[in-house]
């Protein structure tokens, strides 16, 4: 067995070595090239070019509806599963600046000198549009999201973001009955 490993391992290194497809003449990212007139190796995709997976509905991938105006509404079924799914990437992905309320209280921002993260609960009269294509293209100094989160969990994200500024702007009687109570009950 002892003699075994280090043959496994010559034996594997000699398939890299002999593999023709480790010595192909190909181009390696950033790479630059004399062969494409703009001299990069790393072609943009041609405009218009749609995922294999299939072409998503533009107002879905966008936030914005055929009127060119914000969706005032998301476009996608609502459910529990949703708005669990938009808790976890949330958590994960913006209460590091937002904070886990949403209210703008994080160390982050607590230590950003330029303009800070701002509270997500202001601007709750926008439409779920805006918090959509906030993610997806980002906002001043935000960055962009689309590249961790999918268009899914984007609105999953805007779901769990309109949770949030009801969770801080609900009036009671707007609780079902039984949850009323419970809240009235528990100390300040
Ligand atoms: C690295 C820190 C950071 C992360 C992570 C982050 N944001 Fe932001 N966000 C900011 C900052 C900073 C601004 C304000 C930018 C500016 O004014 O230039 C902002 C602005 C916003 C705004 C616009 C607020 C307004 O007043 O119009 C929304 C909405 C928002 N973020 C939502 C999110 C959501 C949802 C996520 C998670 C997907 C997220 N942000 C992740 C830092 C962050």
């Amino acid at each position: 067995m002892r003699r075994l490993v280090p043959l496994a391992l010559v034996g594997l290194c000699a398939c890299q070595v002999f593999d023709p497809m480790m010595w192909q003449q190909k181009y390696k990212p950033y790479r630059g090239t004399t062969f494409f007139p703009d001299g990069v190796s790393m072609l943009a995709p041609p405009p218009g070019t749609v995922p294999s997976s299939g072409a998503i509905e533009p107002a879905l991938a966008t936030g914005i509806g055929p009127d060119g105006k914000l969706l005032p509404v998301a476009p996608v079924a609502l459910s529990r599963d949703l708005v669990e799914l938009g808790r976890r990437k949330f958590d994960q992905t913006c209460a590091i600046c937002h904070g886990l309320t949403g209210d703008g209280d994080s160390m982050v921002a607590k230590n950003m000198a330029l303009r800070p993260p701002p509270s997500i609960h202001l601007k709750r009269s926008f439409p779920d549009g805006y918090f959509y294509q906030v993610v997806t293209n980002g906002f001043g100094v935000m960055p962009s999201y689309a590249a961790e989160l999918s268009v899914e969990e984007r609105w999953a994200v805007v779901a769990y973001v309109r949770a949030l500024q009801l969770s801080q702007n609900a009036r009671i009687d707007q609780l079902p009955a039984e949850q009323r109570s419970k809240v009235q009950e528990e100390p300040r």
